[in-house]
């Protein structure tokens, strides 16, 4: 947390004065850090106990008080900040409860989980990463921190930075991917733009980042399964994100709902204390996720709410989300010794902390405005942000087929669009999208609608229904969502079927949006099959008969074992879930208005059996030898090795070629820098960007290396016929690993640097550490 605000305290002095003991106003001259503390020092010298464990309480709208008990328990001091409560007219009045009619008039602050937006949806995660373009992340950041302020909210519960390996799980479709440096970019990039230049300005809203940590590292990728891991793991792969989004001043940690090596995280006093708080230096406020201190008891750490209390307390935890435990537990805890008064006091000043870095001493409506100004229409179509949408959610699109260069498409042509998911708006929002409205997404149909502009004929059958396993679909109408969203069409299978195959023999091409339905890919959605649910295959298969070109636009959450869509499609766009503007976008993209950009940020693999597909695996010592199928190496003998689609994988309707890398010199001195360059150049017809991945292999070390590992990228874009020289600058701290002692350490010796446009097909030299 960087921002400090002298006039903040001084304001929230004047507010506080006259309550009990008149404050002692801190040096006017004091330095801004000391400024803070001596405020929430003197803040918390006049709270009771009470009052105190009051402000580590965070409370969900909906979580079974009215809102008048809750303003009822805000003025009684017992509720630090709320969460799902969006509405400046919503959050006023519980505002004036705290700041009002509570005793020392301490405001609160509100959160809420904007991941991917807010009134206007972006990509999920994994579709943000796939654009590989910072700016347009920061965009997406930068608007949902606009349009979450402007709703009254001060804190995001994101980004969401869980390293992903293994798709089985529905969160991965949250996160950003399988790779270290990659996530840890867009960690940095979506701290930075959500909390702008100050946390105190009115447009900026405090990241929090999740899940700390390890999350996307559940057993068997099913939703709160154990962690297991090695320490090298973690730190090689697992923990930079994280500590990335810290680096960049994140103001709150959300801790995990798994348990690490047989410690609960909520619990873990080395992960929140000695690594967080110790190691990387964390000062900001460490919160439970949902209910996780009283699951300590399910865990079987405690054995009851008294001693999970104490656990995640003594831990590191400050604030408990949605439980009472903290607040019912904590004042017997303190009267009889059990937790001391000062790590009570260390929690509280560190949630006192967050509010005065978020200028809400200075003034706790900054962000919910006067009532005169409040929206006539919260969901009012200016207020949303449709250009940066549409203008991200292109770059998010991945082109992972196109054969005979079947698309762009010709909006003259007659289109046969097909498929579940070609009208469905509530899908295009994807997961954690809970401000968006699914009547403002431009569905498929609607952008190509538009894009053909009566120009060509849009034929539209639905063809089949997501899924036609009644379990499945009572299941996902089960999760969050106040009313069942998979809708089935009541028609028969084949029916269905029957009628988009009519419609494809009339079309000039097929165009099959399939996949997913959002709540596929969402908390608590893992999956053993990642396979498109049969009744659209079945579809595909029909549609495959007709002979007419077949577009595959997918929507999911996850990467999807396509073999056979692989093999049978003419053209492929991974369009995972692309917001409110994903329509536009899509459209934008098959009629070649955009020329696709995105890479895959994770491993699709042929099948569950695969997983973990991830590139950047450890070296083993029978390596798998592409064309010398054989006995005793590693691999699976019944279908082909590596994945089906790689990491960094993804076309473009223009074609690059890469020259060899040339480097500036063979050896590296310790403390120097090395050139690494290869020249780019677009060698079609188009103008397209691409993105130019250098990867860095350690030959040999103490410990076992990945086979390759991302180091640096950069997106280019190229007029057709151009060129140009792409330079990489590489230093000791790229070749830098965790060996078995846990030291960050470069060991002198053979490098090879790899420089492609997937993590694939690269082009290799190589240099000596000395
Ligand atoms: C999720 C978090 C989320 C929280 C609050 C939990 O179930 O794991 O990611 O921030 O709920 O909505």
């Amino acid at each position: 947390m960087n921002t400090l605000n002298l006039l903040g305290a001084a304001a929230a002095l004047t507010l506080l004065a006259g309550c009990t003991a008149a404050p002692e106003a801190p040096v006017a001259t004091a330095a801004p850090a000391q400024a803070k503390q001596a405020f929430v020092d003197n803040l918390l010298h006049r709270m009771t106990l009470d009052e105190k464990i009051g402000q580590l309480r965070l409370i969900s709208i909906g979580g079974g008080m009215t809102r008048e008990r809750l303003a009822d328990e805000i003025a009684a001091g017992r509720i630090g900040g709320i969460f799902n409560s969006v509405t400046p007219a919503d959050n006023r009045p519980l505002q004036d409860a705290a700041v009002s009619r509570s005793r020392l008039h301490i405001p609160l602050f509100f959160a809420y989980d904007v991941i991917h937006g807010h009134r206007t949806v972006f990509p999920i995660g994994l579709g943000l990463a796939s654009s590989w373009d910072m700016q347009a992340i920061a965009r997406s950041g930068r608007v949902s921190a606009i349009e979450a302020s402007a709703d009254g909210l001060d804190m995001v519960f994101a980004p969401m930075v869980d390293i992903t390996r293994d798709p089985r799980w529905g969160r991965t479709s949250e996160g950003f991917g399988e790779d270290p440096h990659l996530v840890s970019e867009i960690a940095r990039t979506l701290v930075d733009a959500l909390q702008g230049e100050s946390t105190s300005a009115a447009d900026s809203v405090m990241a929090s980042v999740k899940h700390f940590a390890l999350y996307g590292a559940v057993e068997g990728g099913r939703d709160y399964n154990v962690v297991d891991m090695s320490p090298m793991r973690m730190y090689q792969d697992y923990l930079p994100p994280y500590r990335a989004a810290v680096e960049a001043g994140a103001g709150g940690v959300m801790v995990a709902l798994n348990s690490i090596n047989g410690v609960p995280a909520s619990a873990n006093r080395w992960l929140l204390q000695d690594l967080l708080r110790d190691d990387w230096g964390f000062d900001g406020v460490a919160i439970s996720d949902h209910g996780a201190i009283s699951e300590l008891i399910k865990h079987g750490v405690a054995r009851d709410g008294r001693e999970a209390a104490r656990l995640a307390i003594e831990a590191g935890i400050d604030m408990s989300m949605a439980d009472a435990l903290y607040l019912q537990e904590l004042p017997g805890l303190v009267a009889s010794g059990d937790v001391a008064e000062a790590t009570i006091d260390a929690a509280v000043r560190r949630v006192l902390g967050l509010k005065y870095d978020l200028g809400l001493f200075a003034d706790p409506y900054l962000r919910i405005g006067k009532a005169a100004d409040d929206p006539a229409d919260i969901n009012a179509e200016s207020r949303l942000h449709r250009q940066a949408a549409r203008e991200v959610a292109r770059t998010s699109l991945v082109l992972l087929e196109n054969r005979n260069r079947t698309l762009p498409l010709d909006r003259h042509a007659t289109i046969a669009l097909v498929g579940p998911l070609a009208d469905a708006p509530i899908d295009m929002m994807g997961s954690w999208s809970a401000a968006g409205v699914a009547g403002q997404s431009v569905t498929l149909r609607e952008g190509l609608q538009q894009a053909m502009d009566g120009k060509g004929t849009l034929l539209h059958a639905r063809g089949a229904n997501i899924t036609d396993d009644a379990h499945m679909v009572d299941y996902l109408n089960f999760l969050n969502w106040d009313r069942p969203e998979v809708k089935q069409d009541p028609r028969p299978a084949e029916v269905m079927i029957a009628e988009a195959v009519a419609a494809a023999k009339r079309a000039d091409v097929i165009v099959a949006a399939v996949g997913e339905s959002r709540g596929m890919s969402h908390e608590s959605s893992s999956r053993t099959r990642l396979t498109i649910p049969d009744s659209q295959r079945k579809l595909l298969e029909a549609l495959k008969k007709t002979g007419k070109p077949l577009v595959l636009v997918l929507m999911n959450g996850r990467p999807l074992a396509l073999t056979w869509a692989q093999q049978n499609a003419d053209a492929m766009l991974e369009t995972w879930f692309s917001g409110t503007e994903g329509g536009h976008a899509i459209a934008d993209v098959l009629f070649g208005d955009y020329n696709p950009s995105g890479k895959l940020p994770i491993s699709f693999p042929r099948s569950v059996g695969q997983i973990p597909t991830y590139y950047n695996h450890l070296r083993v010592g029978r390596p798998f030898v592409e064309g010398k199928p054989g006995n005793y190496t590693s691999q699976y003998f019944e279908e082909p090795n590596g994945p089906l689609y790689p990491f960094g994988y993804g076309l473009s309707y223009t074609d690059f070629s890469l020259s060899p890398v040339r480097l500036s010199q063979r050896t590296l001195p310790r403390d120097g820098t090395l050139e690494a360059s290869v020249t780019l150049r677009n060698t079609g017809t188009r103008a397209g960007a691409t993105v130019v991945q250098l990867y860095i292999r350690d030959e040999s070390a103490s410990v076992i290396r990945p086979v390759k590992e991302l180091k640096d990228f950069r997106k280019v874009h190229l007029e057709p016929g151009a060129s140009t020289v792409v330079r990489f600058e590489i230093d000791r701290n790229d070749l830098n690993f965790f060996d078995a002692q846990l030291r960050r350490v470069a060991e002198p010796g053979e490098f090879s640097v790899q420089i492609g446009l997937d993590s694939e097909a690269v082009r290799h030299a190589s240099f000596k550490l000395l």
